[in-house]
């Protein structure tokens, strides 16, 4: 069964699995790429296809993401999700149909002493699958990345190409809060941990605006709070979660620095103490100026896409930095939004199609460019 690239994508989109699960998708990746290139299982569930001479002067990386996200989805399209609480909300059939079908397309006569690989990447959504893949030989013998993500804030026939950092490094921070607990009616003989957590709360929205570089996109967000649940008891322990987000390491470094002074301080002024747990899940992804300059000539020749930007930027992150981290290359947001697109990770999320042909040919187009230059 062959599939066209909509069919493909929505083939994959019923499908959707969570990080190392995707066992149904590789069977239908793999389907699809019958007779293509030489294969490799990876990273669990992932798959790499070598195009080219096996000792080539030079291997170009093409990288698509798999996974989809534990969301129930309620966009009513007729090929929506089959399995109950998993949606692709991300874009990942997308990226993995547009390259399915760009490996269909690729001819190898054309390659020289160029070779590439496609990898079908695993787990992007915080589980470290470019991570495993790394280790599992998926940049062996690489000189170049390329990878694309569709991007529902820009419409389609944009492309955003930037210069430098185009997605956040991404952290965890769990701040642990002791206090001593006792009777609401007798504070004065307790250390009240929830006080404690709304200063810190208040203290840290300082570490933006008054630490950081305002030059310095920084986020210091909270998105959960957990203390106490009686009217009248000061509990022994509040626990704040959130995420840092930042686009160069050096100042992620210096928020950390900021923020474990800030919940120090707020500890001794409170007599509690305050435990700061940071747990980086994924490093900025960060351009290659040269590689990028591949991709913008490639964009230039893909009929559809009309506008590229070079300064756009996003404080979402992806595990592609961690490929651009050992590997100079290039990652695309292209455009699949529009008028009242729905953001991603939602459970309404959908693209607009039309991105998936642009997506399709502008791995193709990198490919004859970097031929052409380092070929
Ligand atoms: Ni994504």
């Amino acid at each position: 069964m062959s599939h066209d690239l909509i069919g493909l994508r929505r083939a994959l989109h019923q499908i959707p699995e969570l990080g190392f699960e995707e066992e149904e998708t590789r069977a239908l990746l793999i389907e699809s790429l019958r007779g293509l290139g030489r294969q490799r299982l990876i990273a669990r569930t992932g798959i790499t296809v070598d195009f080219g001479s096996s000792e080539p002067a030079r291997r170009l990386l093409l990288r698509a993401d798999m996974d989809g996200l534990p969301i129930q989805e309620e966009t009513g399209l007729p090929y929506a999700s089959t399995h109950p609480e998993r949606m692709h909300a991300c874009g990942h059939d997308a990226h993995m149909a547009a390259l399915a079908v760009a490996c269909g397309r690729l001819d190898e006569s054309t390659l020289g002493d160029v070779a590439v690989r496609a990898l079908f990447q695993p787990a992007e959504e915080g589980q470290g699958g470019a991570r495993l893949a790394i280790e599992e030989g998926a940049l062996e013998g690489v000189d170049a990345a390329f990878g694309i993500h569709v991007w529902n804030e820009l419409p389609v026939g944009t492309v955003a190409l930037t210069r430098g950092g185009i997605m956040a490094g991404v952290v965890e921070v769990e701040f642990v809060i002791q206090g001593r607990g006792g009777h609401g009616a007798l504070p004065h003989r307790a250390a009240d941990p929830i006080v404690a957590a709304a200063q810190l709360i208040l203290a840290l929205q300082t570490v933006v605006s008054r630490n950081a570089d305002p030059s310095d996109p920084v986020v210091v967000t909270l998105g959960a709070i957990q203390a106490g649940d009686a009217f009248n008891v000061i509990p022994d322990q509040a626990r704040l979660l959130g995420t840092v987000r930042a686009f160069d390491p050096a100042v992620e470094v210096e928020v950390e620095m900021a923020v474990r002074r800030v919940a120090a301080g707020v500890a001794q002024a409170s007599e509690t103490s305050i435990e700061v747990h940071w747990k980086r899940y994924t490093i900025p992804t960060v351009n290659d100026d040269e590689v990028r300059s591949i991709v913008l000539e490639a964009a230039s020749r893909v009929e559809g896409i009309d506008t590229v930007l070079e300064d756009y930027r996003t404080m979402a992150g992806e595990d592609f930095g961690e490929i651009l981290e050992r590997v100079p290359g290039c990652f695309a947001l292209v455009g699949s939004g529009g008028e009242g697109a729905e953001p991603h990770h939602s459970p309404r999320f959908e693209i607009d199609e039309e991105a998936l042909s642009l997506c399709r040919d502008l791995h193709l187009a990198v490919v004859d460019v970097y031929v052409e230059r380092r070929g």
